[in-house]
């Protein structure tokens, strides 16, 4: 697989299943040479054969921060300038607020929050000699409303809000635009692990979805082409709730 010339490049963490693997998809098609990181082997196999010749995967697991300033370098050795960095990559867990152990709470941060800072500045790094870049972190409803029994997952989507800002005050005068989408309510693993063993949390879901109905992992890649691309050159620090209208229901 090799990028052509002038293509654009775009990371896309957790890119290989759900969400991740639809942007990969939509990026993959609007002739975006995507790399895909991941760490289910079988996972990236298959997103491989589906997105085809416009893409690359790389096994490696985010929470390994040390890894992450190499990953980077071999990125950039390899296929040359990233433009795009999708932070996608996360976990969620569902418990009792006093069952989370302090693991618990360290492993979700770590995975949500800490390694997208981690990647997100080795990225920048790159991406500021050249003034140019566009950095997509992906929220949830959980940080802009309460949801019972998701305190950790709750506090790293609140956090990424609060990056996402932060960082688009810091990097877009440095010609590097950040924004966040935050997805409602989207049909997934993650999602149906959440919502079809809790009927009652379902019911909640679509009373307050005016749409009706989940959203799919297409509808948070067309939106994500569009932050990555020049359409979305004025626009930077938003977060921008992809949800059926499910954060203003009632
Ligand atoms: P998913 O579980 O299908 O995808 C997450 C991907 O991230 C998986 O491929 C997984 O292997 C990868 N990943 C997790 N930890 C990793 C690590 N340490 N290193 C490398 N890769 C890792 O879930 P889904 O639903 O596609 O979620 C994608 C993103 O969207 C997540 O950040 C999630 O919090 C967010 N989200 C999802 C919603 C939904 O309704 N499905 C709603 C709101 C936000």
């Amino acid at each position: 697989m090799e990028r052509k010339n002038n293509q654009q490049l775009a990371i896309v963490t957790g890119g290989a299943s759900g969400i991740g693997l639809a942007i990969a998809q939509r990026f993959v098609q609007a002739d975006i040479f995507t790399v895909v990181i991941g760490r289910d082997k079988e996972k990236l196999q298959h997103a491989a054969e589906l997105l085809g010749s416009n893409c690359v995967t790389i096994s490696a697991d985010l929470t390994q921060l040390a890894a992450i300033p190499a990953l980077i370098t071999d990125i950039e050795t390899q296929y040359g300038p990233i433009n795009i960095l999708v932070n996608n990559a996360g976990i969620n867990m569902k418990k009792e607020f006093a069952d989370v152990t302090d693991e618990d709470f360290e492993k979700v941060l770590l995975t949500n929050l800490q390694s997208v800072f981690s990647i997100s500045r080795e990225v920048v790094k790159v991406m500021t000699p050249r003034e140019a870049g566009s950095i997509i972190n992906i929220s949830s409803m959980a940080a802009k409303y309460g949801i019972p029994k998701v305190i950790a997952y709750t506090a790293s989507k609140s956090a990424i809000e609060g990056m996402t800002k932060a960082m688009a005050v810091e990097l877009s005068p440095k010609g590097i635009r950040v924004n966040c989408i935050a997805p409602g309510f989207i049909a997934t693993d993650m999602s149906a692990k959440a919502l079809n063993t809790d009927p009652e949390r379902k019911q909640k879901v679509m009373s307050r979805t005016p749409m009706g109905k989940l959203g799919t992992p297409a509808d948070i890649g067309n939106t994500a082409l569009f932050l990555a691309g020049e359409e979305a050159a004025y626009i930077t620090g938003v977060s921008i709730a992809v949800d059926g209208g499910n954060s203003i229901g009632f």
